[in-house]
């Protein structure tokens, strides 16, 4: 596994990504940042290299990945139909982190797709994804770069130690910005439906082309996703993590309860909780929600065994951002107690 630096982007970003870019057309697997989390990338157009990151992630093969393009002019070469609110709201939030299911033309391989007739597209805005998906001018299929059920990697470190040996190389581009994944939205229909909750808010999409409906299997756990991935459990620290809503002070007595029952307890929270509650160890997961994203899936992996037995997180509110974070932490958290 070969990893190229362009932290420094003037000096050294066109050089790294030809390389990076030439291992990419040669059909092998090159991990790279995004403005979400890292992408394991690798020719879309061709199902053997497709293949390989399947087999790096230890990835289910019904579940499809997002095809990443440079521009608004690719997305014509892979789809069939692109109804008009989707160039409204790829003029709003493209390239950005939103991920757009349309009907597929086939151009992709079948393994991208996962065999379905749709193909999630997206538009990342990083300036070193823009660079590499621009030098490379076919798509690129991204999941992100993790080994199946992990945290999300947000660093070239998370991508290294879960795939180092498994994948050709990583462009280390630093730390992500948003830190959760991208919006996904199944534009098939009359109505924008969201698959997935990310980086692009709900709110920010209904302002945008009105009515927006979500995937009944983000609110009821009974349900079957349509986004074949968000059946799996996810996110999963090494450590058991749970879940809590209740008042600073509860919260606190909850730990000392499970401390007295000689458990070692870690506990995140925004910064403001965070100085309310004191357990053996506490991160501070930032001021605002928008931080909060950004740093949640390194403050996934930062316990450690022996370090603490158990993680317990506050629950956030599910406004804005706040949706998508939510979304993780549940299915990250092996139990959501409300006190
Ligand atoms: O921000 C992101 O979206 C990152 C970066 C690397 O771009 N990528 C990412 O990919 O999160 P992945 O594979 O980890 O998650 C893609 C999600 C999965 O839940 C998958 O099932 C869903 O999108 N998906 C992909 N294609 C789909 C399709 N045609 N129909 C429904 N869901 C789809
Ligand atoms: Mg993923």
């Amino acid at each position: 596994t070969k990893r190229w630096n362009v932290t420094n982007m003037e000096k050294d970003i066109t050089k790294n990504i030809e390389e990076a870019v030439s291992v990419l057309l040669a059909g092998d697997t090159v991990a790279f940042p995004t403005e979400t989390v890292y992408g394991l990338g690798a020719d879309a157009t061709s199902e053997r290299a497709v293949a390989k990151i399947f087999e790096a992630k230890g990835r289910p093969q019904d579940n499809p990945l997002i095809a990443h393009i440079a521009t608004k002019e690719q997305l014509t070469k892979l789809v069939t139909d692109i109804p008009d609110y989707v160039d409204k709201l790829i003029d709003l939030f493209a390239p950005g982190p939103i991920t757009f299911v349309l009907p597929s033309n086939g151009v992709c391989a079948d393994n991208v797709t996962a065999g379905l007739s749709t193909i999630g597209v997206r538009m990342p805005s990083h300036p070193v994804a823009q660079q590499l998906l621009r030098a490379c001018n076919i798509p690129i299929a991204a999941p992100s770069a993790n080994l199946s059920g992990k945290p999300s990697p947000t660093s070239a470190e998370h991508v290294w130690g879960d795939l180092y040996g498994r994948i050709a190389g990583v462009v280390d581009g630093g730390a992500t910005g948003v830190g959760v994944e991208s919006t996904v939205i199944d534009c098939t229909q009359d109505i924008p439906v969201v698959l997935r909750p990310g980086g692009i808010t709900r709110e920010q999409l209904e302002a945008a082309v009105g009515t927006v409906m979500v995937d009944p299997a983000l609110v009821n756990k009974d349900e079957k996703p349509r986004a074949p991935g968000m059946k799996y459990r996810h996110y999963s620290p090494d450590i058991d993590l749970w879940l809590i809503k209740g008042k600073p002070a509860d919260i606190e007595k909850f730990i000392n309860d499970v401390r007295e029952e000689g458990k070692k307890v870690g506990f995140m929270a925004s910064e403001h909780t965070s100085h309310l509650v004191k357990a053996d160890k506490n991160l501070s997961l930032g001021f605002d929600a928008k931080e909060i994203a950004s740093n949640l899936y390194d403050a996934l992996r930062a316990f450690k065994h022996g370090d603490v037995d158990v993680i317990v997180c506050e629950a956030f509110s599910e406004e804005g951002i706040g949706q998508a974070i939510m979304n993780r932490l549940k299915k990250a958290a092996s139990q959501y107690i409300e006190l």
